[in-house]
């Protein structure tokens, strides 16, 4: 059985397809690929079937990561298809709530985290939103994404 993690972001072309990418590239590193489903998606649906931002993408593959995800929209159905569900910011946050709130399914609520809560290296509580920034807040986004990614998956091979 694979453990499935999905990382939602806004637009699911810079945050959450890194976020992706990343925790994928440390599974890879551990040997710990065949035990996992990592999947990525947006609360927007401006950017669907698009692939990453080509800012992101050449950041990530300066460290060796390599995002090759197509932007699709969240599903209602991926409350239930996902054990752990990680978004990067409050509204992101917000919004999965509010989406549980209508949908006619029992949700799990307690299956959504912000990814910034795993993180052992900072304080900020959101990841910021790099699409409209000046340049280097690509590299900010993969700093922040490599150390809570790198809690995330402490915790969830701890508590296995
Ligand atoms: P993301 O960044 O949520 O990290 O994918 C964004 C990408 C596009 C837009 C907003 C955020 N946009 O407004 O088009």
């Amino acid at each position: 059985m694979s453990y499935r993690v999905l990382f939602v972001c806004l637009g699911n072309i810079c945050r959450s397809p890194a976020a992706e990418a990343v925790f994928l590239h440390k599974l890879e590193q551990r040997g710990l690929r065949e035990n996992f489903l990592v999947d990525s998606a947006g609360t927007g649906g401006w950017h669907v079937g698009k692939s990453a931002d080509s800012r992101m993408r050449s950041a990530a593959e300066q460290r060796g990561v390599i995002i090759n995800s197509i932007a699709r929209q969240f599903r209602i159905s991926d409350f239930k298809e996902f054990d752990i569900i990680l978004t990067m910011d409050d509204d992101n946050l917000r919004t999965l709530m509010s989406f549980s709130q209508k949908s006619k399914l029992s949700i799990n609520k307690d299956i959504i985290y912000p990814i910034m809560s795993f993180s052992t290296n900072s304080d900020l509580k959101e990841v910021p939103d790099p699409y409209y920034g000046s340049g280097d807040g690509f590299e900010k986004v993969l700093d922040l994404l490599e150390d809570a990614c790198d809690g995330l998956l402490e915790k969830i091979i701890t508590n296995l």
